[in-house]
This record gives structure tokens, sequence and C-alpha cells, in this order.
């Protein structure tokens, strides 16, 4: 058994997830600690909302709301979305948390002890009409690299180049539009990463045949470049503490203290059972433990450069990430997904008009692996009558209710396997081995096309296997087709359960089975598992698994949730 660590990048806890949170991070992340718990891997999935930085202030000012109450309240809305997702972190938390805060506090001691931590006066933009210094992503202007005309003060989202404030051409204050901007100077600490790099470009060297392509060049042109120092203090009341004299008036960046926020959700989770849960066997001195991130594009930099150098730079022996699955973007009917324009799908709204199996399938099917991909409602509602209703719900109905009504409500006895069963068993075979191969390695879009040719081959034995017809003359045979289509359905449960645990639950049900009576997929056997199922276990037939979804809805939700730019 292998321990796996795996983390979720932390979501900005203000505003609400919406589809291309989920898919960015959230869901490939649950698959994949579903799938190697199914495996019999010990996994540790950690996620948590990231509550520091100027848009908490802004959102709690907005809304005239005490900020650490304005963080609970959305901390909350997170949490529960994810839950209405299914999504099965071990911990949510939090990167507020006064363990958060304790490490953090020990890391940058560390780091200044140890010679990586510089005091510099920099410049920084003043927003007269807000009155306040605007760091970040308060400041938009246009990129110096690229000419992006919507960048913000901390990153260009188009180029991925991390930016600085004074930076942007033309700046304006996000929180108000106002140019009335000047430039006041004020002391900082800064991260020293050129001490680090080469200690760092070794590091990302070892991981060349792990990381997909996406992280490595992320990592391999940053240090190309070659690296810079990075302010890790804002001039802001809401952050942790700088335990440096002289900053008492600053806090850290929230950059700085939201990686540091995994080990801290950790230990948050630790300390609600002692006795039985240690952080530190995950992330210092742990043993064995391989760590998987999932993360947007936008988010590689910080996790192939700044966080592992960070890391590097307390000379602690700390868990570093060994594989980097860096997601792109989906879009929204040909747009971008807006909470302010009312435009997209948000996930608690999402639960409210479909199932979470619905969203989770074609959110999966569709991941935006390599290049961006587009969400509409026409594609969803085409894969999701296609897929699920007519492939997989149809196979499910068409075996409980024909057995049922010709044979009776039990799994049926007599018949033995033919040659037909045997070439289904090799095919299958062949399709797990390529499904779980491609699940290994994060390829969920191809993973998922492997669980679908499954799921046809169902369709396919049981439509020239004929069992209604063979019914008539030979009742033996119709037996054995309907008991293996029977334990297809079993096998289909199990395979799909990493991507719809909710489906794979109710297709068990019928056969009187729980998720807890699967047995590791580790060597996992058609052979053996295509006789599970033995004559006599009673079903039941259940209602549809999936309801098809009309034209007149599509055109509903289009109305409902926005469409085009
Ligand atoms: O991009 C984001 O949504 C950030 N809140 C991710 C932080 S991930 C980690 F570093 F904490
Ligand atoms: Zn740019």
């Amino acid at each position: 058994m292998s321990k796996i660590l795996i983390t979720s990048a932390l979501p900005y806890v203000n505003g609400v997830p919406h589809l291309g949170h989920l898919v960015g991070c959230l869901l490939p992340s649950d698959v994949y600690a579903r799938y190697n718990r199914m495996l019999g891997n010990e996994v540790l999935y950690i996620c948590g909302t990231d509550e520091h930085g100027t848009p908490s202030e802004v959102g709690a000012a907005k809304e005239g709301m005490d900020i650490s109450e304005y963080c609970t309240k959305y901390h909350n809305r997170h949490k529960e979305a994810y839950q209405a997702f299914n999504l099965s972190f071990d911990f949510f938390g939090r990167t507020s948390s006064p363990q958060n805060e304790e490490l953090t506090h020990h890391i940058f001691e560390l780091l200044d002890k140890n010679g990586y931590i510089e005091e510099k006066s920099i410049k920084q933009i003043f927003s007269i009409d807000d009155n306040r210094f605007l760091p970040d992503r308060y400041v938009t202007g246009t990129c110096p690299h690229c000419g992006y005309d919507k960048a913000r003060g901390d990153q260009c989202e188009n180029c991925t180049r991390v930016l600085d404030p004074t930076e942007l051409i033309n700046p304006r204050s996000t929180i108000s539009g106002s140019s009335n901007l000047e430039v006041r100077e004020t002391r900082h600490l800064f991260l020293n990463l050129p001490k680090l790099e080469k200690r760092l470009s070794e590091w990302v060297r070892s991981k060349e045949p792990f990381w997909p392509d996406v992280a490595y060049s992320i990592a391999q042109k940053w240090l190309k470049e070659g690296l810079q120092e990075r302010c890790i203090t804002r001039d802001l009341k809401w952050g942790f503490s700088v335990n440096k004299p002289g900053y008492e008036d600053k806090v850290f960046y929230v950059w700085f203290d939201a990686p540091i926020g995994y080990i801290g959700i950790t230990k948050q989770w630790a300390d609600e059972k002692p006795a039985e849960r240690d952080w530190k066997s995950w992330w210092l001195d742990a043993k064995d433990v391989r760590y998987v991130e999932f993360m947007g594009k936008d988010n590689v930099p910080f996790h192939a450069i700044t966080f592992p150098a960070t890391l590097l730079g307390t000379g602690e022996n700390w868990t570093f990430v060994d594989y980097l699955k860096g997601m792109s973007f989906l879009t929204y009917e040909g747009g971008k997904f807006s909470k302010s324009e009312k435009r997209g799908v948000f996930a608690e709204d999402a639960v409210k008009e479909f199932p979470a199996d619905y969203w989770r399938y074609w959110l999966m099917a569709n991941a935006p692996e390599g290049s961006d991909s587009a969400f509409g409602f026409d594609l969803f509602a085409a894969v999701v009558n296609k897929d699920l209703n007519g492939v997989l719900g149809n196979f499910v109905s068409r075996v409980l209710k024909m057995t049922s009504s010709k044979i009776g409500a039990e799994v049926p006895a007599g018949g033995e396997q033919t040659a037909t069963e045997k070439e289904l068993i090799a095919l299958l075979q062949t399709k797990v081995s390529d499904y779980f191969k491609y699940m290994n390695e994060m390829e969920f879009r191809k993973a998922l096309n492997e669980l679908r040719g499954i799921w046809v081959e169902g369709n396919n034995y049981i439509s020239a296997a004929e069992p209604w017809t063979v019914i008539k003359t030979d009742p033996e045979r119709a037996a054995a087709i309907l008991r293996t289509c029977i334990n297809l359905i079993r096998i289909f449960a199990i395979l799909s359960a990493p991507i719809m645990p909710a489906t794979a639950e109710s297709m068990l049900a019928r056969l009187g089975l729980k998720m807890s009576d699967i047995p590791s997929l580790k060597d996992f056997n058609v052979a053996e598992e295509i006789e599970a199922v033995k004559p006599g276990q009673p079903f039941t037939v259940g209602e549809a698994l999936f309801e098809r979804i009309t034209p007149e809805k599509v055109e509903e939700l289009k109305q409902k949730y926005g469409s085009g730019k």
C-alpha cells in the first residue's frame, strides 16, 4: 500500500465556485483520490479556502461584514457546494487557521535565519480616491510583456507571467476604476529566490521524467529567464502578522501563506483526532509519500517555483510535489464565467438543475487538459443523453427489466459461459487495463473515453446475444446471457465509481450490494468479476438512472444562466 497525498488548489474564499473551478482542480483531484482509495492506497486528500488578501477585505467591506465572519460565511458556502458535488476531501480547512499561522511563522523564521529574507524599500501604488495601497489584483492595466489590457497587478492571466503592480501600463484601481494613483515608498520583505535558484533548478531537473509537460515547461521557462526576488509582505490589515520587528503594520502576502495552507490544513485535520492522526507523517521527514497536486495552469509557477523554493530555504525535510497536474481553463458558452455579469453555472445552482453525477461525468469527459475546453448546454445535453442515458442507463434498465419480467427478480441460474462470453471478457480486460493506465497517468479524458467504451461493449453484447429471442428456444442460454449482463452492471458500477459515486451506489443497491462490499481494484480480473454476483441473488429494477434533457430544457437553461459573451 502506498501513501498518496493529494491536494486541490485552495479556492479563494470570496466568491462562489463555478464549473470552471470544479473542473480546474476540485473534480480531477476527487476522481484521483477516489480511484486511489479503491486501489487500496492510503490517501490523504486535502483542500480548503484561501482566505487572506485584498479580495476578502474588499468583499467583506461590500457586504458590510466583519472580515472573519465574512470568511466563515463563504467558507461554509464553499464547503456545502463541494459536499453537494460529492467531493471526498479528508479535510476541508482554512488558510486563516491558527495552525497555518504557526507554520507560516515557523517557516518565515527559518528562511530569515538562513539568510533568504531581504529588506527593501519598494514603490507601491496608492489610490488617492480609495485612500489605500492597491496591492496585486487591485491594480489593472496593460501587461508589459504581451499587451493584454486586463492584466492584474500580480499576474497576467493571458501570458501567465508574474507581475509587479508598478510594471503595468495605464494602471487603474480595480476597486473604483480610478486612475488617480500615485507611487509611494514603503519597506517590505523579500524572498531571495536568486540565492535558491541553483538548488531549485537541481530539484526541478530531478522531476523531469515525472512532471507533465505543462508544469515542467512553465518551471523551465522561469528558470531560464532567471528568478527575481519576491515580495512576501503587504500593507494590509487582514492576514498573518509578520514575525519580525519593524513590520508590525504589515501582513504576509496571501501567496506566501496559501501554499503553506496545505500543511496547515493537514495540521487542522490532525488536531481534530491527535491520537489517530499525524500531520508530520505526511509533510515533515515523511517516508514513502507520493505527493500529487492539482491546480489551474495559472497556479503552476507558485507551486513549481516559489513554494518549493520556500521549503528548500528552511533547510528542513519537507514533502515536495512529485506530480503537478496543471489544468487549462473551461469557457462558458463561448465566453468567460462571470458572477457579476450573471453568466455561467455556479456549483450551488448546478446541483439544483441536475444530480451532481451528470456534471461530474460531463466535466471529466471534457476536462481542459492540454488546451482549454468549452462548456455549452447543447454539448452538455448531448453527452448526458447519449452516454449516460442512451448507453449506461439504457443498459441497466433493459437488463433488469427483461430479467425480472421474463425470469424473475433474482439473478438467473443455468447455462454456462460460451466462446462469446470468453471473447467479451478478453475485450473488457484490455479496455479495463487501458482505463486504469489512463487513470494512473491522470489522463482523464482518455480514461473516460475507455469507460464509455466499456459500457458500449455491454450494449453490443446484449444486442448480439439477443436474450429476448433466445429465451423462446433455449431458456438456459438466455439465463447465462442475462446473468452475465447483471454482472456487467456490477462491473460498470465499480469502474464508474470514482467519477459518478452516487450512480455507482444506486447501481450496486439494485443488486443488493454496497461500495464497502467491493474489493480493491488492484489486480481487477474481469473473468472473476463477471461471476461475482451469484445465481439466486435478488435484485430490484429501480427507477431510470438518468433522465433525458429535452431541447426545451436546454433553451430554458441558456436563458436562465446567460449565453454567449
Ligand atoms: O488561484 C487560486 O484560486 C488560489 N487561491 C490558489 C491557492 S492554491 C495554494 F497555493 F494555496
Ligand atoms: Zn501578459
